[in-house]
């Protein structure tokens, strides 16, 4: 992926990674869109930033649909489109409340990114220098035990973007898979104050330097997260799953 001079659409923009991305890709030379489902905090952050903005609620697919449409009316030379939005919620499947939690999960984490995929493949392949960014998580590969339905949703985004892929080949489409560590962001509650997680700048500076150094970058691994990504190929899959379920 080239590092400027794109129009790139961050579903998943409003806090956290995307809000991060959107703005250090801002000062690289993009032009930003994002969206999420508070309007409020998009008109703010639109006249705060000067981004672009649109309301969309990846688990509703008229939402995506509609999203995708005014988005594109307003930039037609989109060419980049970063599928961040999700959910990480805590759920035992020994409690009766548990299914709810799943559904929901699977809902916003794994067929909201294939929604997204599904709108704009078309116009991304009639793009020249075209990208789908993808966010797994390090727990794809390592199990945190407190989140079963959200490691699984990880694990589909990883392999779905590993298969896409070899689809895109031969088309303008590059796929590139973000595979965040824990981090310090409100994705769950109290969690920026976790003193073990990688603060949100540090993550966004790495991040942003992977994307310049290595344009034909097919995931983006941080060095906190390579003890997750590879620890059953390391043969310390046994450790990590203590390590990741120690905090
Ligand atoms: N933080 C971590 O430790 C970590 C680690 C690995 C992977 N990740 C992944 O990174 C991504 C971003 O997480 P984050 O840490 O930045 O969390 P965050 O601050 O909670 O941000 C989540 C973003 O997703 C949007 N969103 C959630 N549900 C949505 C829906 N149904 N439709 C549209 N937008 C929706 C939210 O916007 P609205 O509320 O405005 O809709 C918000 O912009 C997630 O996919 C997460 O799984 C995070």
């Amino acid at each position: 992926m080239r590092i400027s001079g794109n129009t790139i659409f961050i579903a998943g923009g409003t806090s956290g990674i995307g809000l991060a991305l959107a703005q250090r890709l801002q000062n690289a030379g993009n032009t930003v869109v994002i969206g999420g489902r508070r309007t409020d905090v998009l008109d703010r952050l639109a006249a705060e930033h000067g981004f672009g903005a649109a309301t969309i609620d990846i688990s509703d697919p008229a939402s995506v649909v509609s999203a995708r449409d005014a988005v594109l009316a307003a930039h037609p030379d989109l060419n980049v489109l970063i599928a961040m939005a999700g959910i990480m919620v805590a759920e035992d499947v020994t409690k009766a409340d548990f299914l709810e939690v799943a559904e929901r999960t699977i809902d916003t984490n794994v067929l909201g990114p294939v929604r997204l995929i599904s709108a704009f493949s078309e116009h991304l392949q009639a793009r020249p220098d075209a990208t789908i960014v993808t966010v797994s998580s390090g727990l794809a590969h390592t199990p945190l035990r407190l989140t079963p339905s959200y490691n699984a949703s990880k694990a589909f985004i990883h392999q779905f973007t590993e298969s896409i892929r070899l689809q895109f080949a031969g088309t303008s489409v590059q796929v590139i898979e973000l595979v965040p560590p824990a981090l310090r962001t409100e994705l769950m509650p109290g969690q920026s104050q976790v003193e073990a997680f990688l603060p949100l700048d540090d993550y966004v500076d790495e991040t942003m330097s992977l994307l310049a150094s290595r344009p034909a970058a097919t995931e983006i691994l941080v060095e906190r997260v390579k003890p997750l990504r590879f620890s059953e190929v390391n043969g310390a899959y046994e450790q990590a799953i203590a390590m990741v379920n120690s905090h």
